[in-house]
């Protein structure tokens, strides 16, 4: 069961729990991980919003907020012109049904739901941020032929691919899932040469796209596939956002790349964390074949290089894979040109609060938006019951 606290023992924790992690990044103990493992267990996972401080105050091109007024706002569309290529989003999703094991139901808004409902009501949301921001775009579901999705939205497409989904398979089944879905789009361009180009952005589901994304494609005109990094030295990379140029040649690229992760994945990374596998691969893959100094990942401004034959863009996490922390790492508050926020690990419920929060707002425009986001901000450090 949940127990509350009051609101001023979880200021003192928050400001303590910054106190410890801001004292060891800056001795760069080796051993932090352990002990922002064992900080974490302090965490307590709540069912409700819980709002604390926003980061970021005073910081320029930052998100300044009121409570959850927002006192600036976030761009939401940018002045690079539109080629007219399209995007297609990709997230590989599946159900885990056995309900008379998951009986348990939780409520957000004044909606209840069961576990099964949950994981439909965090992809639901994912589409309704993707709709919002790019009405332009479509969706593809990759997902197990066994799970019978129950979804009917518009321009949203559920393709099975065969493969092993099960919980502790999922992030190596769904880089085959990728490279499955890469390989019948080639055979598409075989087939018929002369189809309009249509790129291509692979997601994890627990994100909100919340300005126009699509502009990567025009901004950075010479890569392949994008990825996204962070100033992390242990995992630089997110696996949580791949972008792939449509053209032939740059799905044949990203299709070899994605095929390398998976063998790296594959022969060295069986026994790493489930969650983790492919971000350590994808490094290690990145790793093998450039130079990275420690300082390559420190800066948030995007860069591209030649990997095994693609060019390789890397886009900063600040803008296009927002996360609240985990307990620890850099929080420095929310860029105005921020496109994707990643609700990682427990936030999920924070990713379901704030599209009700927007959808009853007056206007679903950046005001809107960027009030919905110092909803996140000030909501980024709780841990949540999913
Ligand atoms: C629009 O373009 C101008 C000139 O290229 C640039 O300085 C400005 O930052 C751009 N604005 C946005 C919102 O991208
Ligand atoms: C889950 O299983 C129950 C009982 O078998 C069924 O009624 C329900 O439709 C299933 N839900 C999904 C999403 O497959
Ligand atoms: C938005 O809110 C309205 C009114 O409460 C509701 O009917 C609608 O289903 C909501 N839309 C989404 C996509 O959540």
């Amino acid at each position: 069961m949940i127990v509350c606290y009051g609101w001023r023992p979880f200021l003192l924790f928050v400001t303590l729990v910054f106190f410890l992690t801001h004292f060891l990044s800056v001795m760069e103990l080796q051993q932090d991980s352990h002990v922002k493992d064992s900080n974490q267990k302090k965490y307590k996972k709540f069912d409700h919003l819980v709002l604390g401080p926003t980061a970021g105050e005073g910081l320029p091109n930052r998100l300044q907020c009121k409570g959850t007024k927002a006192l600036n706002k976030i761009q939401i569309s940018s002045n690079i012109s539109n080629r007219g290529d399209s995007v297609t989003f990709v997230t590989v999703f599946t159900v885990y049904n056995n309900s008379n094991v998951d009986s348990k139901s939780t409520i957000v808004g004044k909606v209840s739901y069961s576990k099964v409902d949950r994981s439909m009501a965090v992809l639901n949301t994912f589409i309704n941020f993707i709709q919002l921001a790019m009405p332009e775009s479509n969706m593809v579901i990759l997902t197990d032929p066994a799970s019978r999705i129950p979804l009917k939205r518009n321009k949203v497409t559920v393709y099975s691919v065969e493969g092993e989904y099960s919980r502790d398979k999922l992030m190596l089944q769904r880089i085959r899932s990728y490279i499955a879905f890469l390989e019948k789009k080639l055979e598409d361009h075989t087939r018929n040469p002369n189809q309009k180009i249509n790129n291509y952005i692979f997601t994890d589901a627990d994100m909100a796209v919340v300005a126009d994304v699509a502009e990567i494609f025009n901004k950075y005109e010479n890569f392949h596939l994008a990825v996204t990094f962070r100033n992390n030295k242990q995992q630089p990379l997110n696996s949580g956002f791949i972008a792939v140029r449509g053209t032939p040649d740059g799905i044949q690229r990203a299709k070899v790349f994605l095929e390398e992760v998976l063998n790296v994945y594959v022969t060295k990374y069986m026994k790493a964390s489930r969650m983790l596998g492919d971000q350590l691969a994808l490094y290690s893959v990145i790793k093998s074949h450039t130079f990275f100094n420690e300082k390559t990942f420190g800066k948030a401004e995007a860069f591209l290089e030649e990997i095994n034959g693609a060019s390789v863009l890397f886009l900063p996490c600040l803008i296009y894979n927002w996360t609240p922390p985990e307990g620890a790492g850099q929080f420095h508050g929310i860029p105005l040109n921020v496109k994707v926020v990643h609700f990682k690990g427990s936030r999920k419920r924070l990713m379901l609060e704030s599209w009700n929060f927007l959808n009853s707002s007056s206007s679903s425009s950046s005001h809107g938006l960027s009030d919905m986001l110092c909803l996140v901000l000030s909501s980024g450090r709780t841990k949540y019951d999913f």
